[in-house]
């Protein structure tokens, strides 16, 4: 059965200068023991994605099913219930932290939320976490602030395992993290997919890093899913604009503008930038009415994720054909990361 559902999920802010549409009509599906990894610029809405998926970000419309269930409720069963399935790492381990907490009480505090475990239960459940996280048992009678910012990152996410959820949020765990260490946490996500069969939502803004732990991926462009597809057809073959850009990372995209409602922008830039009704990379994309005025259509019309296409799917008016190659040439099979 799928782990998680999300249907035509829209979710909107109240921002200083009004509502803020961070996320609008994404769907997704995540199955058991699964990683989905979710790639898109700053400010594109993945944050926003995912703390709604655990009642953090006001959901405006939409269903989220966790287990075939609506995963909603306000009730403190519900959200025992949501707590106990999914759990959420951040980027900063500094703010999810308690400063004052040995790396074994947080962890032992984390195991026993659930369910009772006596002293030695708890000690020998404490240092399976440590191990799976890959951190030195030396290092339990630590505070946060004793610790590297990898160690601590480790840490949360140990914290998080410590509930046993069949889904992991990762919400750019790595990112806040020096380039070395991240491989190696990046190989520890690995290892714990392989030896719990843990359900993975994978958030990131760095697209080899996300493909390497991700079964399949969604690429977001400004509260869009603009494409999502497994892995390797995604790489081999990426049909929207906008994954050809990431991917190539073209050094001169500008980056994208904030959602149309974000800020009071004057009402041509606005327009521009969201043409009512259109594609909202029309502006900036290569195969759009920028280059070819005849067009008109990605203004006009708002495209829809292909159906028939599944499970590869994008939307594009004017996909660019799969056979000819674009500006991206898949390297050979190991991203850089692999190395430690
Ligand atoms: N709590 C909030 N209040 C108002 N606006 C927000 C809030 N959180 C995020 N936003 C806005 O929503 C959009 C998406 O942000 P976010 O979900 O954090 O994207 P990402 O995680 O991809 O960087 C941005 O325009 C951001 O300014
Ligand atoms: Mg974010």
């Amino acid at each position: 059965m799928t782990l998680l559902q999300v249907a035509d999920l829209t979710v909107r802010h109240h921002g200083p200068h009004g509502p803020v549409t961070a996320v609008d009509g994404v769907s997704l599906e995540i199955p058991a023991g699964r990683t989905l990894g979710l790639v898109g610029e700053s400010g594109s809405g993945k944050s926003s994605l995912a703390r709604a998926l655990v009642g953090l970000s006001p959901v405006h419309s939409g269903r989220v099913l966790l287990d075939g269930r609506a995963a909603g409720g306000r009730t403190l069963r519900a959200r025992r219930r949501l707590g106990r399935r999914v759990q959420v790492v951040f980027q900063d381990p500094d703010t999810a932290l308690d400063p004052r907490m040995t790396v074994r009480q947080t962890l032992a505090e984390a195991a026993t939320a659930f369910r009772r475990l006596d002293r030695p239960a708890r000690a020998e459940r404490v240092a399976g976490l440590l191990d799976l996280v890959g951190l030195d048992p030396q290092l339990a009678g630590r505070l946060p602030r004793q610790l590297s910012g990898g160690q601590r990152q480790r840490v949360a996410i140990a914290r998080a395992l410590a509930v046993e959820p069949a889904l992991l949020i990762a919400d750019e765990i790595t990112s806040a993290l020096d380039v070395s260490v991240q491989a190696a946490v990046l190989n520890t996500i690995r290892d714990l997919q392989r030896r719990l069969g843990l359900a993975m939502l994978f958030i990131g803004h760095n697209l080899p890093a996300v493909c390497h732990v991700s079964d399949a991926v969604a690429v977001m462009y400004r509260g869009r899913i603009v494409e999502s597809a497994p892995t390797a057809d995604l790489l081999r073959a990426p049909r929207h604009p906008y994954t050809r850009a990431l991917l190539a990372a073209v050094p001169g995209l500008p980056p994208a503008p904030p959602p149309p409602d974000a800020a009071p922008l004057p009402l041509a830039a606005a327009e521009a930038a969201a043409p009512a009704g259109g594609c909202r990379f029309a502006a900036l994309c290569p195969v759009g009415p920028a280059r070819h005025a005849e067009r008109t259509v990605c203004t006009e019309r708002d495209p829809q994720p292909g159906a028939a296409e599944r499970p590869h799917r994008a939307a594009c008016h004017f996909p660019p054909d799969p056979d000819t190659p674009g500006p991206f040439r898949p390297g050979p099979d190991t991203p850089e990361d692999e190395r430690s």
